[in-house]
C-alpha cells in the first residue's frame, strides 16, 4: 500500500531506458527524435570501467524529464529497466525496506541520478531487466529555454551493487570492531 500514488498523469506511466543493441544511436534518434519528435533532454557519458563507456540520450515528449533513454551499455535484455515514480519519497523508503526483507534481487541501491535527479533504487523484474522505483524527478518546461547539458557520471552519489555496498558495510563494521 502507498503513501501516496504513482505519479503518472500528464506524464505518462514512467519512463524506459532501451539499450540500442541491434541499431546504432544514431538510427535510434534518427527515429525518436527526428521522426516522433522526442525533444533531447540531455545525455550522460561515463567510462564505467577502463576502455567501457556508457553513452545514454535521455528523451522527453511531457513534463516529464524523459519518458525514453536510449543507451549503450552492457545489460541482458534490450531494455535496461523501466521506472515507476510515487508522489511520496517515504514510499521508496517503504518499498526498499520490502525489497530488502523479502529477498527481491536489487540491482541497485538508493542513489541519485545527476540529471533527473530522481532518488530511487533498482530492483530485478523476474524477466531479467530492472525497475526503478523513484521519487522526485525533474520535469521539463518546454516553454522555457533547457540547457542542454552532457553528464559524465550516470550517479551523483548511491546506485552501487548489492555487492559493492555490503562490501563496504562490511569494512566499516571490521574498522569499527576494531
Ligand atoms: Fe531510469
Amino acid at each position: 500500500m502507498l503513501n501516496g500514488a504513482f505519479s503518472t498523469g500528464t506524464g505518462g506511466a514512467g519512463h524506459q531506458f532501451v539499450l540500442t543493441k541491434q541499431v546504432s544511436q544514431d538510427d535510434a534518434m534518427n527515429f525518436y527524435h527526428t521522426l516522433l519528435g522526442f525533444r533531447v533532454s540531455d545525455r550522460i557519458v561515463q567510462e564505467i570501467a577502463p576502455g567501457l563507456i556508457a553513452d545514454a540520450m535521455f528523451l522527453h515528449c511531457n513534463p516529464r524529464h524523459h519518458t525514453l533513454a536510449l543507451g549503450e551499455i552492457p545489460g541482458p535484455k534490450k531494455t535496461h529497466h523501466f521506472m515507476l515514480q510515487v508522489t511520496d519519497r517515504h514510499d521508496v523508503g517503504f518499498t526498499w525496506d520490502r525489497v530488502v526483507k523479502t529477498g527481491t534481487p536489487i540491482v541497485m541501491t538508493l542513489g541519485s541520478h545527476p540529471n533527473d535527479h530522481m532518488l530511487s533504487f533498482y530492483m530485478e523484474t523476474p524477466s531479467g531487466f530492472a525497475l526503478e522505483y523513484g521519487w522526485g524527478g525533474l520535469t521539463i518546461d518546454d516553454d522555457t529555454t533547457w540547457p542542454y547539458r552532457v553528464y559524465d557520471r550516470l550517479d551523483d552519489w548511491g546506485h552501487l551493487s548489492p555487492q559493492a555496498e555490503i562490501e563496504l558495510l562490511t569494512k566499516g563494521l571490521a574498522n569499527q570492531a576494531g
